[in-house]
Order: structure tokens, then C-alpha cells, then sequence
């Protein structure tokens, strides 16, 4: 048997819909702007359950623009988990703030709060947890640990859409939520996409005019902004996709529960540990595994397509702050594995990924 890890064309359901929309859109010229963008806002912010929803160009974007609408003052300390994707940090540089990488925790891989809570100070402007592998990153403590200081939270959902703590959607517990489009994410665009959820009006209004040269009407421009629109065409692509989204955070988490259920008890494998009060949205199965290259080998071998998310820590990138005492992240990029996890996966496939990883550790 053979186990792709993802297979983008597959994971399209309603391709027939899809395309006479797209028909449809090229026949009216509609490519920029428009009812679809309008529509898909309304429709991302119900879902998410937010105020406001402003589309973009992609996730990275998003973050640049969500920082920049909090006006922090340049030099400021932003903290963000060391184990997440460049853009995070990017974003922060991009911004002119100071990066400041925290530790991950190992039962869910997400920000540390221990090591968080010595890494605040004065300087300390804004926390960005993130939302990786769509596990819900502990925001409400976070924001106990934060108290009554003046610190804003950018919550990066790139990977979670669908995610929740207490029923309540990941993104919107603090200042800005941020989503990516990406065509891997769990609702992706044919093409790059993102956008920001807030339920600050001045933060919306800022990001409007942000995404499309400081201009919310024609040639109305308040200030120096950029070209970071969702096309129309995607954003009819997602408004579609949003629809039957429901289905596939359903099947992902079903997978999800056999891995949990038939690895828990191999001694060479940590798993994440789940928390009642969270609704998960899978976007990788994440496992930290004794002898990883060997197992990776192993599993292609038997035709079993694994990822790496991701081969490096940020503070091991030479032109990111080297950051010492990140205890739990040290060389985890060389024990991380990620198995297939999708909506277009059967369970016959899964339980193959198993039986060879039980076979690799003699289980
Ligand atoms: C955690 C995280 N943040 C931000 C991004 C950036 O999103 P985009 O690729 O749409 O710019 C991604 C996308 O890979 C991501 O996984």
C-alpha cells in the first residue's frame, strides 16, 4: 500500500461547484474585490465567531498587518514560541520589534508558560502564541500570566482553523487572530490567502486600508500601505470549501483518535497529551520518536510518505536571536515526525502507518 502524505487534488470535494463559480467570475471580470470578499468576511467571522474578518494576501501578512495595527513602539521585546514557522518571526522584524524566542511545552508542543513567565519583563509589548499542528495553545492562562500589564496577544491560528478552547474559537481570545489559506492548510485556497479576525473596529478599519495601498475607496489614501488583497476567485474557492468544513475537522480528528489510541503504548513515541476542554482541528499528527531517521527510512521504504514540521528550531537559524536554555525544543527538530493526517486518508491507510511503526519498534 502506498500513503501519500497529502494529496491537494483529493482533497477538493466539490471540484464541479467550484469550477462553474470560477467560470462564472471570469465571465463577469470579477477579480479583484466584490461581493465574494464580502461575503467570504461575513462568513469567516460567523464561523470563528469574531466581529470582524479582513481577507489578505496570505498568513505571513497577516501577521505583519496585525502587528502594525497595534502601533508598539519600535525596539519592543514580542515573545513567540521558539518551534513555529519563519513567518511568525518575520513578522516581528519586519515590524522593527525585538524577537524574543520562549520554550515549547511537550504535552502539546505549544508555548511554554513557565518559561514565558520569566521571559516578560517591561519591555515585553506583545505575546504571539501559536496554534501549531491545530492544537489550541493555552490563551487563557497565558492571558492570567499576563495580568493587568499592558501586553496585546496575536494569536497565530495558521494551522487551526476550527480549533477551540471551551467552545470558544482559537483567535479570538485575544487582540488578533490570524489565518492562513495556504493550499496545504485545513481550508486552503487555490493559491496563497489569509486573513485577520478581531473584534477591534479601528483595528479592522486599519487593516482595510493596510491591504490596499492606505485606500478604502478609490485613490482615498490615508497613508503608506501595501498590495495584500485575497483575490476574488479564492475567496469564492473558500467560501465554498468553508461549507463542508465541518466534515473534514470530523475526519481528521477521527484519525487522529486511532493514532492516539494504537501508539499510546509504544515506549519510544510521545504523543500529546489532550485536554478535555480543547476542540482539536488536526492539521498534522505530530509525533516525537526515538531513532527518527531510522523510523522515516523505515516507513518510506514501505511507501509511507512522513514530514518534518519543521527540521530546525527558529533560534537555530543563524539570523534569528541564538537563544540558550530552551530546554524542552533543544534538537527537537531531529525528533519530530509527522504522519499522514487528512480528510482524503481512510482508515485502512492509518492503521498501515501503524502496523509498520508497531513493526520498526518491535511492538
Ligand atoms: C504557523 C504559521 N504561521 C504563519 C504562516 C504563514 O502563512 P502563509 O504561508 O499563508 O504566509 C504559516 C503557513 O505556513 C504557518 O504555518
Amino acid at each position: 500500500m502506498k500513503v501519500k502524505f497529502t494529496n491537494l487534488y483529493k482533497l477538493i470535494k466539490d471540484k464541479k461547484k467550484i469550477l462553474n463559480k470560477i467560470n462564472q467570475l471570469i465571465k463577469d471580470s470579477q477579480f479583484v474585490g466584490g461581493e465574494e470578499i464580502i461575503n467570504f468576511e461575513k462568513k469567516f467571522s460567523d464561523f470563528v465567531g469574531s466581529k470582524y474578518c479582513v481577507t489578505l494576501g496570505n498568513g505571513t501578512d497577516a501577521l505583519e498587518i496585525a502587528i502594525q495595527s497595534l502601533n508598539i513602539k519600535k525596539g519592543s521585546e514580542v515573545i513567540l514560541p521558539v518551534n513555529t514557522w519563519i513567518s511568525t518571526a518575520e513578522s516581528i522584524i519586519a515590524n522593527g520589534l525585538k524577537i524574543v524566542f520562549c520554550d515549547i511545552n511537550l504535552d502539546d508542543y505549544s508555548i511554554c508558560l513557565e518559561d514565558l513567565k520569566k521571559k516578560i519583563n517591561k519591555n515585553t509589548k506583545l505575546i504571539m502564541p501559536v496554534h501549531l499542528y491545530g492544537n489550541p495553545s493555552d490563551i487563557p492562562k497565558i492571558k492570567k500570566i499576563i495580568n493587568k500589564r499592558n501586553i496585546k496577544i496575536i494569536e497565530d491560528c495558521a494551522q487551526a482553523h476550527g480549533a477551540k478552547i471551551y467552545k470558544k474559537h482559537v483567535g479570538t481570545f485575544g487582540d488578533i487572530g490570524t489565518f492562513s489559506f495556504f493550499p496545504g492548510k485545513n481550508i486552503g485556497a487555490f493559491g496563497d490567502g489569509g486573513a485577520l479576525v478581531t473584534n477591534s473596529k479601528k483595528i479592522h478599519d486599519y487593516a482595510i486600508r493596510a491591504r490596499n495601498h492606505g485606500a478604502k475607496g478609490k485613490y482615498d489614501h490615508k497613508f503608506s500601505g501595501r498590495n495584500s488583497r485575497l483575490d476574488t476567485i479564492q475567496a469564492a474557492v473558500l467560501t465554498i470549501k468553508l461549507k463542508s468544513y465541518f466534515s473534514v475537522i470530523k475526519k481528521r480528528n477521527k484519525l487522529a483518535k486511532i493514532y492516539f489510541k494504537n501508539l499510546s503504548n509504544i515506549k519510544d513515541i510521545g504523543l500529546y497529551k489532550l485536554k478535555k476542554n480543547n476542540t482539536y482541528a488536526f492539521h498534522q499528527f505530530v509525533i516525537v520518536a526515538k531513532k527518527r531517521d531510522k523510523l522515516r527510512n523505515f516507513l518510506t521504504k514501505y511507501k509511507i510518505d512522513t514530514m518534518i514540521h519543521y527540521p530546525y528550531m527558529l533560534n537555530e537559524l543563524n539570523f534569528f536571536p541564538k537563544t540558550k536554555n530552551l530546554k524542552n525544543s533543544k534538537k527537537l527538530g531531529q525528533k519530530i515526525l509527522s504522519l499522514p493526517i487528512s480528510e482524503e486518508h481512510s482508515e485502512k491507510e492509518i492503521y498501515y502507518v501503524i502496523k509498520k511503526i508497531k513493526e520498526f519498534f518491535n511492538y
